[in-house]
């Protein structure tokens, strides 16, 4: 088997994989690998914003604040303090790259979005903010002659040896290579395709928190998966994200006979948590025997709908729909999830040398529901963090690194093992499935049926070639069986986590769920 080295090896390049590069970049060979384009990842999609106390009438401990209430109790408090302290540095840097957020004059605009206390989320040529810190975060990289990006680089499965990484398995250009390094960052975003309803582009399988688990990482807070309120719901459209930030401009939500109904659900309407618009949708969808609700935002005046909302309205305008003038059907769709590989606060994994930052961590910083436009804002300041304690990291022995690879030696295949139709006949039954049975609301029947499902497929995967569509569709099983075991496990409704048949907090609802390969333990 082919072998590769380089002194960091950073998976992902969406903000947090990014991010990190930058601070490795002076320490020696940094090599960037993403399964597609560098460009393709959560990071690109983001629209809404990035929440930051920067604005007049702001304070990070009021940010902390809001951020903790979101959370609902299951934040970890010293991460949420890192969060709010070090935002404002990391967004200060980021406009001294070249990042230009939206200003009125020459002041920075600031929106509201549900559940904050004040205006404090910037956004860039309206609804485009991910795409201008990928624009500006991948420049920045490019200037730096240590960083090498591997595009179309699949990662099989991370190498560990005595409980320390030293770099991973890769399927690139038909064969399969160990990528040696002194230190590994997963920064591989989410996974949001696990749902057949999803926000998320076809990247977010969850393949980084798969490999760090059968790598052996502890994994945390895997039952909080966040539905976003509003997809596009139209015929043949995908569920585009239709941003939060609609609603915090004065957008309201009406049920199929065009009753608006918020208000019957929660006193801050349309701005409540997520997990209450959602289930207030879900709610009125069941009452009227309707697969959608509409956003309306046709009492606003046009011209500024138009122009706070340009990447929104030509994806509506393609599927015939005026967002000035038509009621938007939408839908809720999966869209982020809080749990994933527990770090410290410098994104140290329980595996020596393993890093994660992003939407595959779990640093705490969400708990149980995460903040809306916390994400960017994490990916920054803990990608950063991240890059810096690699950078410092002491690897193993080097006479350690030669012998591995024989665990693909023999079979190290790239071939798709199955023919795609009985592929994909698994992977529409698995995101069906865990859309009505592991969704926004279970109960321990909907969940033991899922169960059951998993552990039927699972062996069916076992065998996969190391093919990209093979290997993420294992993945995608790995990781639904986490979350499966987790909504299991927590007898009680906490943040986005809903029990309908434990529609209280329960005994648990201050503890954390774990989840380690060899015990499957729950701390
Ligand atoms: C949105 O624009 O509604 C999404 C922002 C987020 O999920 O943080």
């Amino acid at each position: 088997m082919e072998q590769e080295f380089t002194d960091f090896l950073v998976i992902g390049s969406g903000v947090a994989g990014l991010r990190a590069a930058i601070e490795l970049a002076p320490h020696g060979k940094v090599l960037v690998v993403t399964k597609d384009v560098p460009t393709e990842s959560s990071t690109e999609y983001a629209q809404g914003g990035i929440a930051v106390a920067m604005s007049d009438e702001d304070e990070v401990g009021i940010h902390g604040e809001d951020t903790l209430k979101a959370g609902d109790g299951l934040c970890r408090e010293e991460a949420v303090k890192v969060l709010v302290e070090e935002g404002p540095e990391r967004i200060t840097e980021l406009i001294s790259w070249g990042a230009e957020f939206d200003r009125e004059g020459t002041k920075l605009a600031f929106t509201r979005e549900a559940a904050h206390s004040k205006n404090r989320i910037l956004h860039a040529h309206g609804d485009s903010t991910g795409r201008e810190l990928e624009r500006v975060l991948l420049n920045k990289v490019r200037t730096f002659g240590s960083v090498k990006k591997y595009p179309f680089a699949f990662t099989i499965d991370l190498i560990v040896r005595d409980g320390g990484c030293l770099g991973a398995y890769m399927a690139k250009n038909g064969k399969v290579i160990s990528l040696f390094a002194k230190a590994t960052i997963l920064a591989t975003g989410g996974a949001g395709q696990l749902y057949e309803r999803t926000t998320n582009p076809a990247v977010a399988t969850g393949d980084g928190m798969a490999i760090a688990f059968r790598a052996g990482a502890v994994l945390e807070d895997m039952e909080f998966v966040q539905f976003h309120p509003t997809s596009l719901y139209a015929e043949g459209a995908p569920h585009f994200l239709l941003s939060e930030a609609m609603r915090g401009e004065g957008a309201i939500l009406r049920n199929i006979h065009g009753e608006p109904f918020m208000k019957n659900y929660h006193a801050s309407a349309e701005l409540a948590s997520r997990d209450i618009v959602s289930r207030a949708i879900i709610s009125e969808m069941v009452k009227t025997k309707s697969s959608h609700v509409y956003l309306d935002l046709t009492h606003l005046d046009g011209d500024f709908v138009r122009k706070r909302f340009p990447r929104i309205n030509l994806t509506c305008k393609m599927y015939h729909i005026d967002i000035t003038e038509d009621l938007i059907p939408v839908s809720p769709a999966a869209h982020y999830i809080m749990g994933g590989i527990r770090t410290d606060l410098e994104g140290a994994t329980s595996i020596r040398g393993l890093f994660a930052a992003g939407e595959v961590a779990c640093t705490g910083v969400h708990g149980a529901n995460r903040l809306a436009s916390n994400s960017l804002l994490e990916g920054l300041v803990f990608g950063a963090r991240a890059g810096i304690a690699a950078s410092r990291h002491t690897p193993e022995a080097h006479s350690s690194l030669s012998p591995a690879g024989e665990v693909f030696r023999e079979s190290a295949s790239t071939a798709p093992r199955f023919s795609t139709s009985y592929r994909e006949g698994i992977r529409s039954s698995l995101r069906k499935m865990m859309w009505e049975k592991v969704g926004i609301i279970r109960c321990a029947e909907s969940l033991s049926i899922a169960r059951d499902s998993l552990v039927q497929w699972e062996p069916e995967m076992e065998g996969a070639a190391f093919a990209r569509e093979e290997q993420e569709l294992k993945n995608m099983l790995t990781v639904s069986r986490l979350i499966t075991e987790a909504a299991i496990a927590r007898r009680g409704s906490v943040g986005a986590h809903f029990r309908s048949d434990y529609p209280e907090r329960g005994g648990d609802g201050k503890r954390h769920f774990l989840w380690e390969k060899d015990t499957m333990s729950v701390g």
